[in-house]
């Protein structure tokens, strides 16, 4: 049915008809690029525009399907985008916080609360998830996904995707997803946005690949182009990532649209001439959508006419369009998002809101502990709240929070702890610091900071970075907490109070002398609407903490890019004795980071038992299963993220010293134990050999199950996989 009504649709349409399908506006409420186009409205008026993003509200989303459908010839309906990144009006904790939570239900609870949400408010389409692997700090958008590994950040992405499209892309409460930003946006040179990649193939298909053929697998509709170059091409025209890979490789059937201006920009990166080239690169590499550059509106027909592109490619880009179109029922109902009532019924509902502190407080890492200071005690009766993250409602929702609201609605840390304490507990605040670079050196609200930290129980220092300082176009040249904060922050520390350190931020932070001073330190990267609400929930120990790092943290910037699945080297640091020259390690820092990938404490503790193996050696159609149980040893209920690490002891090239292959969030009671099972097959560790085909080869592999990727809880197990 739905192909003979597209096949009829087409043949009536005119070239400019279908290049208007291929053309995405913003709309002028806000921009999130640094091009605006005026006179949208009358391009939407005119058939020359076929989707519209940065628009939504059932109201301003009808009013602007109506210009389409009423006054264009062929009445086909526009298509709304958005930015929803996590929430879209009940604001979740930033993407790279949900991570930290390892609890996929959890994080396609939010996408799913996001979609209804978005779609209430008569959006069809999310830019979400950005499933791009980042391993540097001081790259912006690390916030923006779901860290450094490919197997937890491809089981994440497929968690986003199920839930922002559901089972069904036509039922009113789904949106489409999209898997951005193809490729290897992350591997950005130095962390600075926007910059060249320079990667090898095996890398871009070992590392950068995976969670986006993970999305295709999980059936996302569609792909958005990245910024920079892969080998000398920028993506918005690789043919090779594009076509090759996205469609004949994975058979991706859904639409590509470029990132913003992403065509126009390839004039500056040197690969057009102009933008007539650049659109002609653009859609014969396979870019179906041109997201706000106007570049195929203005020159397409141009090309077609001149031979330059063929018609059957147009039709092929229109034709996944318009199929969306057609799978989300707008042409049914093109007013079918657009509902008022729908709409007030819908946004902030109190489960929303439940969920949203539920995702925080999950979300959330507990990176030092030292004699207990959490969670708080109850002879702790007057409670300073310090730091200029402290009482911040803008901050608390992150960057890409774009319809969320920074002003009244999220709940402070100051707040949240207020409401939380009993009676006779005093909480009181003082900014005390700034996080403003250009604050750094001054001292102007110290006094006031450490009066009252004299005169209370506890201090809880809340320090970090600015909402805008992580997300697109933020990277930094140092990780350090920016500001006069650290200097206020050792002056807290002096005064002999316990000092904990609520870190608000999108990034792994050089916390380096924090983490030897302060006793106790909680990472809340930036949570949300709920946000204090759920920090209090932690810090009182009504929730027991169980995020733990989905990146690993540097102890200085200089060991950027650093990720836990580094290769061993020919001169691993062992191999000397401690101190030695002509091993590979730093002259004035170790090798290791302040906190690896994986790590983060609890309110209990839990043991390891020894690893078993269901056999010491599989063949090609075998699999193993490796179990160990886990005991909840302390005194407090609590959920511990149980880890399988595996490393390929030798193969065609040299393979990483441990990655990831599985692992399982339990909830144990005291004393409570559990056998945690994984199972892989030979599949499994599968990688690009030396002869760049996919796929595993026999030998030794050595095994073990822990709870961080710098823990070998227990000693590894090594088993053999036959020819
Ligand atoms: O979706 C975003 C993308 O991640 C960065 N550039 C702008 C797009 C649309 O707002």
């Amino acid at each position: 049915k739905m192909d003979a009504f597209l096949d009829e649709l087409i043949a009536k349409m005119t070239l400019q008809e279908k290049i208007g399908q291929l053309t995405l506006l913003t709309s002028n409420w806000e921009s999130t690029g640094p091009t605006m186009r005026e006179g949208y409205k009358q391009d939407i008026a005119a058939g020359r525009v076929g989707a519209i993003f940065n628009a939504y509200t059932a109201k301003y989303t009808r009013e602007l399907q109506q210009m389409a459908v009423e006054n264009t010839r062929l009445k086909i309906p526009l298509l709304f985008g958005y930015d929803v990144i996590h929430g879209h009006r009940t604001i979740f904790p930033i993407s790279l916080g949900e991570a930290a939570s390892w609890d996929l239900e959890a994080i396609e609870k939010s996408a799913r609360v996001s979609a209804q949400e978005a779609s209430a408010e008569g959006l069809h389409w999310t830019f979400s998830p950005m499933v791009d692997i980042a391993r540097d700090a001081r790259w912006g958008r690390i916030s923006e996904g779901a860290g450094e590994d490919v197997f937890l950040g491809s089981r994440i992405a497929q968690a986003r995707v199920r839930g922002y499209q559901g089972d069904d892309l036509g039922a009113i409460d789904t949106v489409l997803a999209t898997a951005k930003h193809f490729a290897a946006y992350g591997a950005a040179q130095a962390g600075r946005d926007y910059h060249t990649v320079d990667i090898s193939e095996r890398t871009l298909r070992d590392v950068y690949l995976p969670p986006f053929k993970a999305a295709v697998d999980e059936g996302v509709a569609t792909f958005m182009t990245s910024f920079n170059e892969y080998d000398g091409v920028p993506a918005s025209g690789s043919k090779y990532l594009l076509t090759d890979v996205l469609r004949h490789k994975w058979g991706f059937d859904g639409f590509v649209v470029t990132d913003y201006t992403s065509i126009n920009e390839m004039v500056p990166h040197g690969y057009s001439k102009d933008l007539a080239q650049a659109g002609e690169q653009a859609i014969n590499a396979g870019v179906d959508m041109d997201m706000q550059g106007a570049v195929y509106m203005e020159n397409l027909a141009k090309s077609v006419e001149e031979g330059r592109v063929d018609m059957a490619r147009i039709d092929q880009a229109v034709r996944r369009i318009l199929e969306m179109k057609y799978r989300l029922g707008l042409f049914e109902d093109p007013y079918r998002y657009s509902d008022e009532a729908r709409q007030e019924a819908t946004l902030y509902k109190p489960e929303f809101l439940e969920a949203a502190r539920d995702v925080a407080r999950k979300s959330m890492v507990l990176l030092k502990n030292e004699g207990d200071v959490l969670p708080l005690s109850a002879q702790a009766k007057s409670i300073a709240v310090i730091g200029p993250l402290g009482d911040s409602k803008t901050d608390m929702i992150g960057s890409w929070s774009a319809a969320g609201d920074r002003k009244t609605r999220p709940v402070t840390i100051l707040e949240g702890l207020q409401a939380r304490a009993g009676e006779g507990v005093t909480v009181t605040y003082a900014k005390g610091a700034s996080y403003a670079f250009e604050d750094e050196g001054k001292t102007d609200g110290f006094a006031e900071a450490l009066a009252l930290a004299g005169k209370s129980d506890v201090v809880i220092a809340a320090m970090g970075e600015r909402w805008d300082m992580t997300g697109e176009a933020a990277s930094r040249t140092s990780l350090d907490l920016p500001g006069n904060q650290r200097a206020l922050l050792e002056k807290l520390v002096a005064t002999g109070k316990p000092v904990v350190l609520v870190l608000l931020s999108g990034r792994p932070n050089t916390i380096t002398w924090a983490n030897e001073n302060v006793p106790a330190i909680l990472h809340a990267w930036y949570p949300g609407t709920q946000g204090g609400q759920a920090v209090a929930d932690v810090l009182f120990g009504d929730y027991n903490p169980s995020g733990k790092l989905p990146v690993t943290f540097p102890r200085t910037v200089g060991q950027s890019p650093i990720h836990y699945d580094m290769k061993n080297t020919g001169r691993p640091i062992e191999l000397g004795a401690p101190g030695a020259k002509y091993v590979s390690r730093y002259l004035n820092t170790p090798n290791d980071p302040l906190y690896r990938f994986g790590y983060g404490l609890s309110y209990t503790t839990f043991g390891y038992s020894p690893v078993t193996l269901s056999a010491a050696s599989i063949g090609p159609n075998g699999s193993i299963t490796a179990s160990a149980t886990i005991t909840n040893t302390g005194d407090r209920a609590g959920e511990e993220v149980v880890q399988l690490y595996v490393r390929d002891l030798v193969g065609s090239v040299t393979r990483p010293v441990q990655e990831l292959k599985g692992f399982e969030k339990v909830m144990l009671q005291p004393g409570e134990a559990r056998t945690v099972r994984f199972t892989l097959r030979p599949e499994d560790l599968a990688f690009t050999r030396a002869d760049m085909s996919h796929g595993w080869e026999p030998g030794e592999f050595q095994l073990w199950i822990a709870p961080s990727s710098g823990a070998k809880a227990s000693t590894p197990v090594t088993f053999t996989i036959t020819e």
